[in-house]
């Protein structure tokens, strides 16, 4: 079954029971300054998980976009991807445990027609915190998993997310192994045993840890799927690996012909390439074009790696185009936007490529004298690398470390940022696999993005709609339609409005109400969303109160309770984002005060 069945068949499978498919959230996280990426299916859904409502109801379904760079020195092996799909099914405060395990059961067997000598399970084991979850096992020994092909396995193994050592909402999960060795499959599921493929998780949300490591039941208790798209579409080929599905063959056969060499004995080079491509794409798609901050810097780094693996098997610039667009009819089926945005896409591919294809002989030939003459290569020659010949940082430590060099990661960083703006040097490490943390600061400023979008329309026009949005600690970007630069007056305006909404430190509540009710009431929002068609409520949050309302939005929050939290706020920078949409960039509290002290 190739990739572009099995995606439907999933979703098929859980819409046939009572699931509402749910498009896959942007790569880039909205107002989540916690994680760069999306890193998993569950990430986008981390605010209805902890209660709040779905607008598309309580049983969700969908193919999720992921990208986790964490591991990226590990690509180039069998199982390591930037870019993958995750697919999963949501039970909000709906069905639990029972139901759960036997949907997925039935999928598996009845749907798919996996033979259940071949499938096996893990539940979790129960320790001092929790008690074993018996109850998952003895739904999997009712439906006719024996008990000899259960494991019964501790936090690290059978929690979500794994080792419950952090706050927030969490569970113990059970998991579903597929048998992919060539002789019949043991009697007895040995975990340690790596021809026992992990396919499926399902995580059982319903303890909340606090601070103090009390394990409190959830309220609303949840149930969280997720199954790997890649690797499940691999084994149930019974290929070895990912890389020889058809979502990878038809993109290596490229690099195989422009490159004249062959994938076997160039494994490693070819699946970096392959892989860098189509995570590159996926992210250009959402919004991160290569450059040197956060996504962007990320992006950049997978692009340039992938030209560095070209140039080793000969392919000069140029190489990049072909293979982005044979990434793109694999993926062009669940994703039509490559398509319809495929010649944007390529030019900042071809672009980045170009950019770096130009020094980078020269650089490694730079790189090559200076480890010639030290046997190493300082922080200041690193700087050099980068700002001259556009290596990232990551790029030479790699090339130390491929001559077999130790690097002193510590100096080497160190003396690098001493030139460099930092933002680029956090995002490596900007990487989470957990819930997302809603910290007071982020709320502020999610908060401020409202009074923003509400002060724009007022100066602006109604023409003003929300396009993007996203949040760091430090400071809120906005994008909105406008096709005009905005005069310094607009601006002041703009500004002024929201510090009047400031001070008068109007509540900031919500309420519940159907998508039509919404519109009546004013609320502005992403009306031509998917979810706008959809029965059942949102939410709706309102600065001010009755007698005084300045905005009102649908959102899912969270916010501050008060506008007063925010203190001041001011605009550091308007720009274009790209054809008919501008950009803000804005802070508050004493960032936004200081701005608006040195004015004068
Ligand atoms: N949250 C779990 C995971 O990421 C299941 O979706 O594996």
């Amino acid at each position: 079954m190739t990739a572009n069945e099995f995606r439907k068949r999933y979703i098929d499978f859980f819409v046939s029971k009572g699931h509402v498919e749910i498009p896959s959230a942007s790569l880039i996280p909205e107002n989540d300054p916690s994680v760069l990426f999306t890193t998993a299916g569950m990430h986008p859904l981390v605010p209805y998980l902890k209660g709040e409502k779905h607008p598309a109801g309580n049983r969700l379904v969908d193919y999720q976009k992921c990208v986790r760079t964490g591991d990226v020195d590990e690509v180039g092996d069998e199982t390591h991807l930037t870019f993958f799909e995750m697919l999963g099914n949501w039970s909000l405060g709906d069905y639990f445990k029972a139901e759960s395990i036997e949907m997925s059961y039935e999928f598996l067997t009845s749907e798919l027609k996996i033979d259940v000598s071949k499938l096996a399970v893990s539940v979790f084991s129960g320790d001092d915190d929790v008690s074993r979850d018996e109850e998952s096992a003895a739904v999997w020994l009712k439906l006719g998993i024996p008990e000899a092909r259960i494991a019964y396995l501790g936090k690290e193994d059978n929690w979500w997310p794994a080792g419950g050592k952090h706050p927030g909402p969490q569970g113990p999960d059970t998991e579903i192994f597929y048998w992919t060795g060539d002789e019949v499959a043991p009697e007895a599921f040995d975990p340690e045993n790596a021809l026992w493929v992990e396919i499926w998780n399902n995580v059982f949300m319903e303890y909340d840890r606090t601070p103090e490591g009390e394990y409190k039941p959830l309220a609303q208790k949840n149930v969280d799927t997720g199954m790997g798209l890649e690797r499940t579409v691999a084994v149930l080929q019974g290929k070895a690996n990912v890389y020889e599905t058809e979502l990878f063959q038809p993109i290596i056969s490229v690099i195989e012909s422009i490159s004249s060499s062959t994938y076997a004995g160039n494994e490693r080079a070819m699946r970096i390439i392959a892989d860098h491509i189509r995570s590159s794409l996926m992210l250009i798609n959402d919004g991160a074009a290569p450059s040197n901050k956060d996504q962007g810097y990320i992006v950049r780094r997978l692009v340039r790696r992938a030209v560095r693996q070209l140039l080793n098997l000969g392919v000069e610039v140029g190489g990049v185009e072909p293979i982005a667009i044979a990434a793109i009819d694999t993926l062009a089926e669940a994703y039509p936007e490559l398509v319809t945005k495929k010649t944007e896409l390529i030019e900042a591919l071809k672009n980045e490529e170009a950019k770096f294809g130009k020094t980078l002989k020269k650089g490694l030939k730079e790189f090559e004298k200076m480890f010639a003459s030290a046997g190493h290569v300082s922080g200041e020659e690193a700087f050099v690398l980068y700002s001259t010949f556009g290596f990232p940082l990551e790029l030479t430590e790699e090339l130390v470390r491929e001559k077999g060099a130790d690097v002193d990661i510590d100096t080497f960083k160190s003396e690098f940022v001493k030139h460099q703006d930092l933002s680029r040097a956090g995002a490596g490490q900007k990487f989470a696999g957990g819930l997302a943390d809603h910290s007071e600061e982020s709320m502020k400023l999610h908060t401020a993005t409202h009074l923003l979008h509400k002060a724009l329309r007022m100066v602006l026009g109604d023409h003003v709609g929300q396009k993007g949005s996203n949040i760091t600690q430090e400071r809120l970007r906005f994008d909105f339609s406008h096709d005009a630069k905005m005069t310094d007056d607009q601006k002041r305006e703009v500004e002024a409005i929201v510090n009047e909404a400031i001070s008068k430190d109007l509540p900031m509540t919500f309420q519940d109400m159907t998508v039509e009710e919404a519109k009546e009431a004013g609320a502005i929002g992403l009306f031509e969303d998917k979810y706008a068609q959809m029965e059942g409520k949102v939410k709706v949050y309102t600065a001010g109160d009755d007698g005084d309302v300045f905005s009102r939005e649908i959102c899912g929050g969270p916010h501050v309770d008060k506008t007063g939290k925010l203190g001041a706020f001011a605009i550091k920078k308007e720009e274009a984002s790209s054809a008919g949409i501008r950009r803000i960039k804005a802070v508050v509290g004493d960032k936004a005060q200081q701005i608006l002290g040195s004015r004068g």
